[in-house]
């Protein structure tokens, strides 16, 4: 077995990569903001059954946080990581810094319209400039024949799906199923900031999603009444709850379903709450007919 690689330059990494690809081998590309959990590895091992070589990134995106939000205490533990990925058998690890990420005078990003001001782009405004920038950096960077995404950020999957369809990327985007807690809780890097009960009592997000689901399958017209029933739950379960939104949508557009008995196709149910100090997003994808 050969040792990970670290590598820090954007440089160095895409000359290997090229070698590479010019060497017959298949790349996958798991990117992360690192503090690796269950579901990250989830992607990593999708990763090694599909390709010859994976390349899992770390870095911490600064332009995807809000001023207010929790770049500075965002968790982070490379020796961790390392020892996931060196479990996992990864190849490389490729872990820049600002620096190298947004040398001096980084005026060009990518903005993806519509899509990106829906849901946690309208609570989050930019958030997506920042992630479709960052992730189109490293596909560039790690030059994958395939990425793996996990649909716990549904909207993360809508957008670089969209990213690479309308800029002709010639990487193949899979998504991977969201991994959960035991009591259902999906498992997030931030999840570290809830204490025991809170982590406990986060599992009405999932309780919730699930009944909504079901509602929805039981043949429900009204999206409004399965938003009630799924509200309901959370406000009782989770003690101040701050609920951002709860929406039943299409999974291309974004767009609120009206009327679900006219609608056939993928159901994407989505919500963010805010518990005491931190925000939770998760959803459930399913498909009517
Ligand atoms: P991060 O939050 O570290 O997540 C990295 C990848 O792991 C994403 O594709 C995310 O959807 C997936 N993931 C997180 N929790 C998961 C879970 N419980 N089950 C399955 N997959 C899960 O998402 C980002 O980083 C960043 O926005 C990034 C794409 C790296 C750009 O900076």
């Amino acid at each position: 077995m050969s040792e990970i690689k670290i590598i820090k330059e954007a440089k160095a990494m895409q000359e290997i990569s090229e070698f590479l690809r010019l060497s017959g081998k298949k790349i996958g590309f798991v990117p992360t903001m690192g503090y690796l959990h269950s579901g990250h590895i989830s992607l990593i091992k999708k990763a090694k059954e599909e390709c010859d070589i994976v390349i899992v990134s770390i870095y911490v995106n600064p332009t995807q946080f809000l001023k207010d939000e929790d770049f500075e205490t965002y968790p982070r533990d490379f020796d961790a990581d390392y020892l996931s990925c060196k479990n996992e058998n990864v190849d490389y690890i490729f872990n820049p810094d600002n620096i190298e990420m947004y040398k001096r005078n980084h005026m060009t990003n990518i903005m993806i319209s519509n899509i990106s001001n829906k849901l946690e782009g309208e609570i989050r405004p930019g958030h997506f400039i920042g992630v479709a920038t960052v992730v189109l950096k490293l596909f560039n960077i790690t030059k994958p024949h395939v990425s793996y995404f996990g649909q716990k950020d549904a909207q993360q999957c809508i957008v670089i799906k969209r990213l690479v369809e309308d800029l002709n990327v010639d990487i193949k985007i899979e998504t991977c199923e969201t991994i959960r807690e035991d009591n259902g809780l999906a498992k997030s890097s931030r999840n570290v900031y809830l204490s025991e009960n809170e982590k406990n009592n986060a599992a009405a997000l999932f309780k919730s999603l699930s009944i909504g689901k079901s509602l929805v399958l039981q043949g429900i017209n009204d999206p409004d009444s399965v938003i009630l029933e799924m509200s309901k739950i959370i406000k009782e379960e989770i003690p101040n709850a701050e609920i951002q939104y709860i929406s039943v949508t299409d999974n291309e557009l974004l767009n609120n379903i009206d009327e679900l008995n006219n609608y056939k196709g993928e159901v994407l149910i989505s919500l963010a709450v805010k518990t005491e100090k931190t925000r939770l997003i998760d959803n459930v994808l399913f498909s009517k007919n």
